[in-house]
């Protein structure tokens, strides 16, 4: 195969959902259909479940087992597939946000009963950024939920997207009959006891069969609602579901394993291979010949005595090849890899090579951050993987002056996996992490003894938000960092971030500093 089709067939995606909506079932069934794993209940649960809080043992098992399913890979009708596992524990969404980064589509879950909630709306709002393409599952349709019209209305509202179904459901819960496909024009029909996979029977609902199958009051239905969703919603097309215009919609039941070979083969079908991707220096195109790639998440080994950590590497260019010198972009040097891991299904094997889209695992001691970027020679930076700002805030204080080292080897290599957000704040020098839950705070404290061997104490502090200011108004920025020195501080970048303790400071401090601008993500756009 040469190695432009190796390229056109990968189909590099993350699945993003609200916990709860069935992200774990579908993708079980979709590495069902891959033939990557035999039995339903293979992929272990990769939910950190709300009890686990302070329970540490949970959270290091569930960091063993993410490791395992964070890349999951398979071959399905000649198209390679690779899943990137997304958390959907809300204290975890920085993960998530950065793992989208290295996606080239997504599928979002949205449970028919509870329609679009909170996570999902974050999450789709990252995707929305990068012009994400996104397909929609609204899953569990073999429970009672909220009419298909208010869905869709509810998901064009809450989403902020426009979308074009292209399966429509007859009957819902006890009442569901099955669901037709307007991209084929077939009818799958519903059978409860039917888990296992096969090629779904299909019909046509204009024939006479169909009307005798479902009933004619629910074909009737069935025809006069697609007749009205046709003129409320734009035809499906494909290049502007690409350009992240317009998002496919699917129903279905990832439980009962319905609609999911459906939403798989039209995914495979309307899916896009690798995208070229920005650097700072120019775009980079997935068929050029030199390798590039850039590390999106950093996983810590979880023996302490291999302090060793996996660094996920996208190949955004080129051919990874193993054993072969690589530029690392930061530390303008060169590196080269003896077991590059690929991940299929649950299984990790170490590869020769690898193609664009693919994801591998180098192994590293502490050489790579999330974001950096490695290159066959040429100086090339990907953009920035985004810091949101957090929601928490806390003071980080030594509790053992004996381990003043470790626990700035500590903090620094966790801040690098992205654990958190270091601040330091300039005029105490005192340290601030920033998380997005409270979870976090545990894990580092946890991290810190037993892999660092050193102590941490929290301090409270009441922080509303982190902005990241700049300006082209050299003088104004001054005259603002002066005045609000106490609340400055940088993050580990070096970059300027004003810690607003309420909302009302971040609005006063936009009024009477017009030329500054203050920004919620690190990506200063
Ligand atoms: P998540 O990864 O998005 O958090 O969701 P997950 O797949 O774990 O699904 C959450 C719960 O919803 C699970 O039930 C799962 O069985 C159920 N579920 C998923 N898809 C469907 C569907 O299509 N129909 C129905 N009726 N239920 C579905 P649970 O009781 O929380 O867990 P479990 O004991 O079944 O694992």
């Amino acid at each position: 195969m040469s190695v432009q089709e190796e390229i056109k067939r990968r189909r590099t995606f993350g699945i993003v959902s609200h916990p709860d909506a069935g992200k774990t079932t579908l993708t079980e069934k979709l590495l069902l259909f891959g033939g990557a794993i035999q039995v339903a209940g293979a992929v272990k649960n990769n939910k950190i479940k709300k009890s686990a809080t302070s329970d540490f043992m949970e959270i290091e098992r569930q960091r063993g087992i993410s490791v395992a399913t964070s890349v999951m890979g398979f071959e399905y009708k000649g198209k390679k597939i690779n899943i990137l596992d997304t958390p959907g524990h809300q204290d975890f969404q920085e993960d998530t946000f950065r793992t989208l980064t290295a996606v080239d589509s997504a599928i979002v879950v949205v449970d028919v009963a509870k329609g679009v909630e909170i996570q999902t709306e974050k999450l789709v709002k990252v995707c929305r950024m990068r012009k994400t393409p996104m397909i929609i599952f609204i899953n569990k349709l073999d429970r009672e939920g909220k009419d298909a019209f208010d869905l869709l209305d509810e998901i064009e509202q809450k989403l902020g997207v426009t979308v074009s179904p292209l399966s429509w459901p007859v009957g819902m819960g006890k009442r569901l009959q099955g669901v037709y496909n307007m991209y084929n024009k077939k009818f799958n029909l519903f059978e409860s006891s039917k888990q296992t996979i096969s090629d779904g029977e299909s019909v046509d609902i204009y024939s006479d069969e169909f009307d005798a199958n479902v009933g004619e009051d629910a074909a009737d239905t069935l025809r006069e609602e697609l007749e009205l969703v046709q003129g409320a919603c734009p035809e499906f097309n494909i290049e502007e579901y690409l350009n992240g215009d317009i998002c496919p919609v699917f129903f279905g039941s990832a439980l009962y394993n319905f609609g999911v070979q459906e939403l798989l083969d039209t995914f495979i079908d309307i899916a896009p291979y690798p995208l070229p991707k920005e650097a700072e220096e120019r775009v980079i195109d997935p068929f050029e010949d030199k390798f590039s790639g850039f590390v999106f998440k950093i996983h810590a080994n979880m023996d302490p005595n291999h302090r060793n950590r996996l660094a996920f590497v996208k190949i955004c260019s080129g051919i990874f090849k193993r054993n072969t010198n690589y530029k690392h972009m930061r530390l303008g040097k060169q590196l080269k890899f003896s077991s590059p891991t690929a991940f299929m299904a649950d299984k990790k094997s170490v590869v020769e090579e690898a193609y664009p889209g693919d994801i591998i695992g180098l192994h590293d001691s502490g050489n790579f951050k999330i974001g950096d970027t490695l290159t066959q020679g040429e100086s090339v930076n990907f953009q920035g993987l985004p810091s949101f700002s957090p929601e928490i805030f806390k003071y980080i204080e030594n509790a053992d002056p004996m381990k003043t080292k470790q626990l700035n080897k500590g903090i620094d290599q966790l801040m690098d996996e992205g654990v958190a957000q270091l601040f330091t704040i300039e005029y105490t020098n005192r340290k601030v992490i920033g998380t997005v839950g409270q979870l976090q705070f545990e894990v580092i404290q946890y991290r810190l003894e037993h892999e660092y061997g050193a102590k941490c104490r929290w301090e409270p502090m009441t922080m509303h938000k982190a902005c990241w200011i700049t300006s082209d108004n050299e003088e104004q920025l001054e005259d603002f960092k002066y005045r609000k020195q106490r609340n400055m501080a940088k993050d580990k970048d070096g970059r300027d971030v004003f810690l607003a303790d309420s909302p009302y400071s971040i609005s006063m401090a936009q009024d009477k500093f017009p030329d500054i601008q203050f920004h919620f993500t690190s990506e200063l756009k």
